[in-house]
């Protein structure tokens, strides 16, 4: 019978003894312990500023705007940047020259975007902006650029000086792996960051939207001379007919990463049913927009933040596009 008394006992004096103890280290927290938050580091810009450039168009094939002069950025790539903690500044490819002169200096670094244009207005303007962004790092001034789908194809266009260097492929719509090159050292690229469990998977899983009807073989790309000794390959990929293309490449002295694939619509983009969504293909959206935009907080660049507010695409609204079920969800549109 007095067992039945004790137990009880005992476990009420264990309690009170916990509760003690706890409120105890509550209480002998020292006042002067408020850690100080570490200073940030005085050579990274945590406030960078991505400029877009507009492409051609309405983004809706004439659904939302025809006016002749009309140009879209495709929200996903505005989402994607925000989302490793930059703001976008946009280029409209057809403003007088001087304005986007002066908004160049507004920003921390660029992106070219996917689409069609590889001429005229649009290509020289992407042209004059590629070469600014090679003379600013000449300089001594970080600015990244990432170089999208399209944005791969003018650059190898330009820096090949041969605007016919571009091959037919089959890799409209789906969604592929990369196959990476042997011997190549991912430190200091865009794969860096990537987790050895992921990096394996995005060669073995298909984990990279492709949406592109030109591209370059690897034997054409290592064959000409400037691509050749511009870039190094990081990966290729094969398509429909297993015709192997460059799927990714980086400058070799420069920050400048081009993807002839979609990095922004794993995780923005929804109209085409064969864009992965899966956790693991998010974090392919992620890792590249955080190595991005790790690289424009290395810009020394520091505008005067009002210009900067002024300009920025706050500035302008994103139209919801997606409900015809095709196409980008949403885009800025500049007329
Ligand atoms: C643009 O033109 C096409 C073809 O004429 C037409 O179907 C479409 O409604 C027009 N778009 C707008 C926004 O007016
Ligand atoms: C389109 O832009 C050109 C050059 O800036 C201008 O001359 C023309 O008037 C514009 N057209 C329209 C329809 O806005």
């Amino acid at each position: 019978m007095s067992n039945y008394i004790w137990i009880p006992l005992l476990l009420f004096h264990s309690l009170t003894q916990l509760t003690s103890t706890q409120s105890e280290s509550t209480l002998r927290l020292p006042s002067d312990s408020t850690p100080a938050c570490p200073a940030l580091n005085p050579d990274l810009n945590y406030r960078p500023v991505i400029g877009i450039i507009s492409h051609p168009g309405d983004g809706a094939s004439g659904r939302l705007n025809n006016d002749t002069n009309a140009s879209y950025i495709a929200a996903s790539y505005v989402k994607f940047v925000e989302s490793a903690g930059a703001r976008v500044i946009p280029f409209i490819f057809n403003e007088p020259s001087h304005i986007l002169q002066q908004k160049f200096e507004l920003v921390n670094g660029f992106l070219f975007t996917g689409g069609w244009c590889k001429e005229g207005l649009y290509f020289d303007v992407v042209e004059d902006i590629f070469k600014k962004i090679l003379e600013k790092n000449d300089a001594g001034h970080h600015f990244p650029l990432l170089s999208i789908c399209l944005g791969f194809e003018l650059v190898s266009m330009i820096v090949s000086k041969d605007r016919n260097i571009l091959e037919p492929f089959s890799a409209s719509d789906q969604a592929s792996k990369l196959e990476f090159m042997q011997n190549i050292n991912i430190e200091g690229t865009v794969f860096q960051r990537f987790s050895p469990n992921l990096l394996r998977k995005l060669s073995t899983d298909c984990l990279a939207m492709q949406n592109h009807k030109y591209g370059i073989s690897p034997e054409k790309f290592q064959g000409n001379a400037d691509l050749h000794s511009f870039f190094e390959i990081l990966t290729t990929t094969a398509d429909e007919n297993d015709k192997v293309y460059v799927s990714t490449v980086q400058a070799r002295k420069y920050p400048v990463t081009a993807p002839q694939w979609h990095p922004e619509k794993n995780a923005f983009e929804w109209a085409s049913e064969m864009i992965p969504h899966s956790e693991d293909a998010v974090q392919v959206t992620q890792n590249v927009a955080n190595y991005f935009v790790s690289e424009a907080r290395k810009s020394s660049n520091r505008p005067p933040a009002q210009t900067v507010l002024d300009n920025l695409i706050y500035n302008y609204s994103p139209t919801f596009c997606g409900a015809a079920g095709k196409g980008y969800d949403e885009v800025y549109i500049f007329t």
